[in-house]
């Protein structure tokens, strides 16, 4: 993918905004191919709606949708909605097996999203200004066992550097406080670069938080791009269309129309922080309590059949994972394609199920220790996640776990084979490595790599002994053909 600089992301001439830009379609979408499971009886978000939806995922591999929330009459809420490939390409409308091809072409062409009118956009059909505005009223949940309270964690922060202009999209956790304040949890990146400018200037930061958007917009607010570029506009180039934008009340802000609720606010000044958590991550584990800066809110507003946005954050596989996972596995693949002049790779996976930290390259190595340069390069890309790389022959299914693990378990001569980095900057939540400096947000530990390729060899005979033992006809053979 060639690199998005401002310019290229603000020369794209205005096409006309003309599908549904809600998350409603892609929901009902999942519903007819059977892949959502409509819950009608009444569900407690502080006692019971994150478990039913965590597990509708992990024993059905469906999303939910609730319909019937205690203590939010007319609410509804959705989970687990774009937690796995099938569901991403459902929602983006792209065929399963060009996601990553697809994702990173319509990247390369962003697209400047449209101002309409109050009227036309659905997210202002219930308006709650100042006193009148109550978080209280969102059915937020308490997601892992040990979280201290309510979180809304699928709030996308929409800001403007007060320099350029330019828009940032970004995701924090926010611990809902009372009626109109919430934690506000900023990792160093660029939400907090334009925090520090507001700060410098002695102003609260104005934020609107979006919730519940087009699989597309939030693809695009988890993606990892250069600090000049508007993720929005990225969005848009993956929406093949602008998105539709509207005036916030009471911040010079813009949101999508389509969007189900936005909360408008401020993030208070001066490195304000108050302790936090803990709260399941998305590592799958707690880091204990932390510092984190408050929000205060100044409106709501929202349809008045709203959908909230349950995301669910904590252990894999949820959301989450998918959407920083997917991110990872395009950002790498991109990465790869310069390593080397160019190597013969294949697919690039992010092991969701390990809570970001593992990520496999297929690849067809031309020649003995390549596997092991793109390992390396795996292990330093654009994202910080990845502590683990593992590369496999051109045999090997990377959607089947199995498959990765016997090639690790047949192939690999651990000896040769692993290999330790020691002693280098790791993932500020890979909380099996110690901190350092004194930011809390520091971290050096070891990532390592497992080239599980066949590597070079020379006698026919040793090839067939690496070979897959699987059954006669196995990939002509198609069980639904056979199946009652
Ligand atoms: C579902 C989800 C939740 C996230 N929650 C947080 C969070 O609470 N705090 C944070 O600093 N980053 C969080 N992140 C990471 C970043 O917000 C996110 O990757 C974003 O792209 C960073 O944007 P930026 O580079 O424009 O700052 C989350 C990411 C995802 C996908």
């Amino acid at each position: 993918m060639k690199k998005l600089d401002e310019k290229s992301a603000r020369s794209t001439e205005q096409k006309k905004a003309t599908r549904d830009q809600s998350y409603r379609t892609h929901l009902a979408a999942l519903e007819e191919s059977g892949e959502l499971v409509r819950f009608d009886k009444p569900v407690d978000p502080e006692k019971n709606m994150s478990a039913i939806e965590w597990k509708t995922y992990a024993e059905l591999g469906k999303s939910s949708l609730f319909t019937n929330i205690e203590g939010h009459p007319g609410w509804r809420a959705c989970s687990q909605i774009i937690a796995d490939r099938k569901k991403w390409a459902i929602g983006l409308e792209i065929d399963e097996d060009h996601l990553h091809g697809e994702i990173g072409r319509r990247l390369q062409s962003p697209i400047a999203s449209q101002l309409v009118d109050a009227a036309s956009a659905p997210v202002k059909q219930l308006k709650f200004l100042g006193d009148d505005a109550d978080l209280r009223d969102i059915p937020a949940a308490i997601v892992s066992e040990r979280d201290s309270g309510r979180y809304i964690p699928s709030g996308i922060a929409f800001m403007k550097d007060p320099d350029t202009g330019i828009g940032n999209l970004s995701f924090h956790r926010m611990e809902v406080r009372g009626k109109d304040t919430t934690g506000f949890a900023i990792l160093p990146r660029h939400a907090s670069r334009i925090y520090e400018k507001y700060s410098q200037r002695g102003e609260p930061t104005p934020v609107a938080v979006v919730i519940g958007v087009h699989p597309a917009i939030w693809f695009a607010s988890g993606y990892t791009t250069a600090f000049e570029v508007d993720e929005l506009e990225l969005a848009g180039g993956l929406l093949k269309e602008p998105v539709r934008t509207v005036r916030c009340e009471t911040i010079d802000l813009n949101v999508p129309a389509d969007a189900e609720i936005v909360l408008e606010g401020e993030i208070i000044p001066g490195n304000h922080l108050e302790a936090e958590g803990p709260f399941g991550e998305v590592t799958g584990t707690y880091p204990g309590k932390k510092m984190s800066h408050v929000f205060r809110l100044k409106a709501i507003t929202r349809r008045h059949d709203a959908i909230y946005y349950a995301l669910h954050c904590g252990f894999p596989v949820t959301d989450t994972q998918s959407t920083t996972g997917l991110g990872i596995e395009i950002a790498t693949r991109e990465h790869l394609q310069k390593v080397d002049g160019g190597l013969d790779l294949l697919d690039v996976r992010l092991l969701t199920i390990s809570g970001l930290f593992a990520i496999v390259i297929k690849m067809r190595p031309r020649m003995e220790g390549e596997a092991k340069i793109a390992l390396m390069a795996a292990l330093s890309g654009p994202y910080q996640q990845p502590k683990l790389a593992i590369a496999v022959d051109e045999d090997i299914d990377v959607s089947d776990v199995r498959q990765i693990m016997w090639s690790i378990a047949s192939r690999v001569r651990a000896d040769r084979d692993v290999i330790f980095l020691p002693n280098v900057k790791v993932w500020a939540l890979d909380s099996a490595s110690p901190l350092v400096g004194n930011t809390g947000r520091q971290r050096v530990g070891t990532r390592w790599m497992i080239d599980a390729t066949k590597g070079p060899l020379t006698e026919p005979a040793e090839r067939v002994k690496f070979d897959m033992a699987m059954p006669k006809n196995f990939s002509s053979v198609n069980l639904r053909d056979f199946l009652p």
